[in-house]
């Protein structure tokens, strides 16, 4: 299958690009290399005769119809988006536009390539959406497809409306879609200002470790491979014109998540034990959902899915992977807002 990747420079999508690619797949990578790109994350393969990139932005609409046209994919699979809530509290005019404006505008191009190939039935144009969509649950309970949605902050309300503008294509026009609302990732290539590369980097610093309030939130923590896995999965077996949630099965706090990393930490650097002396409360995050936790009962059933690690695994491989791999994050903290408190506004 030809598969052109959105987003592909980053956390999630370089993950997609690497297992599509290590699959047998054509991958054409689309990337306007944001802040948050990275293209060392796609390095193993880009040398591979199965491998093409494609430096645009999805809200070019000439740059989208001329790449469909030259590359004439089988499916779409959809991740470029401005992902972070913090920034998308300072400032949501960029993610209006990446991940509404750009998701319309990705949508209408596609549209027109599906259209004017005469509609092919295995076209695919596969959404790559957020649990945050489905707003804050409280201590019991977890999201199902049907849960309304119910979006927190600038970023899951932007995450919101492109999933509805997906719905309404496939509608409307036909368009065959299929739709996916992940849980929290972590992991290999993780941009070193989301939670877990921020602790596993200012513990290896002797830093102070911050934490958002009082640590409470829970997240159900989902190792990028297994989700770049799920996203194949569902491409390949999803049923038309429908959404699965994808979790990992891991919930944790905040404060247990960046417990355990500091434990992985303590055996592989005990000369510095114990790094969770470090850990400090900061403001909490306005608007700050309390907890996220994903029933999997669909992807599990329908298409046989589940994720492959524990999230004790997952951190100590993703803790393994950051000590090993130096080179790759110190040359992203000099970007932007990195190692900056950001999305205190409110
Ligand atoms: N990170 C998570 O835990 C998580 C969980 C569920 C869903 N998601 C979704 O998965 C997708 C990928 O998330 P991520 O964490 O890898 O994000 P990321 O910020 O690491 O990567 C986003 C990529 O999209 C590119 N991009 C941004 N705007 C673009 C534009 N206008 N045109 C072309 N490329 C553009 C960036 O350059 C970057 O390479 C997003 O849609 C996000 O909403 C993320």
């Amino acid at each position: 299958m030809k598969i052109l990747v959105t987003g592909g420079a980053g956390f999630i999508g370089s993950a997609v690009v690497r297992l599509a690619v290590s699959r047998g797949h054509d991958v054409v990578n689309v990337d306007a290399l944001t802040y948050a790109a990275c293209l060392e994350n796609v390095a193993s393969v880009s040398e591979s005769p199965l491998y093409a990139f494609e430096h645009a932005d999805i809200c070019d609409r000439a740059a989208m119809d001329r790449i469909l046209a030259a590359h004439k994919p089988d499916a779409v699979m959809h991740l470029a988006a401005e992902s972070h809530v913090d920034r998308s509290i300072d400032g949501p005019g960029a993610f209006i536009q990446a991940n509404i404006t750009g998701t319309y505008i990705l949508l209408e191009a596609a549209r027109a390539y599906w259209e004017g190939a005469g509609k092919p039935e295995g076209f695919r144009f596969h959404h790559i959406s957020t649990d945050e969509v489905f707003g804050s649950l409280g201590a019991e309970g977890q999201f199902t497809e049907d849960t309304p949605y119910a979006p927190n902050s600038p970023y899951s309300a932007s995450k919101a409306a492109s999933d509805h503008l997906v719905r309404a294509w496939a509608e409307t026009y036909g368009l065959p879609v299929v739709m996916t609302n992940c849980s929290n990732n972590y992991g290999p290539y993780h941009f070193p200002e989301k939670l877990v590369p921020v602790v596993i980097l200012k513990a290896l610093a002797g830093e102070a470790i911050p934490v958002y309030g009082t640590g409470e939130n829970v997240r159900d923590w989902l190792y990028v491979e297994d989700h770049a896995d799920a996203l194949l999965c569902v491409l390949e077996k999803g049923v038309l014109n429908r959404s699965y949630n994808v979790g990992g099965e891991n919930e944790a706090t905040n404060l247990d998540l960046v417990k355990m990393i500091c434990g992985v930490l303590d055996q592989r650097r005990p000369e510095n034990a114990p790094h969770a002396d470090l850990i400090s409360f900061v403001a909490d995050r306005p608007g700050h959902d309390l907890r996220y936790a994903i029933d999997p009962t669909r992807i599990s059933t329908e298409l046989n899915w589940r994720p492959s690690v524990t999230v004790e695994e997952g951190i100590a491989k993703t803790v393994d992977w950051y000590l090993d791999n130096q080179d790759w994050w110190s040359a992203l903290q000099n970007r932007d807002g990195v190692g900056a408190r950001l999305g205190t506004k409110s």
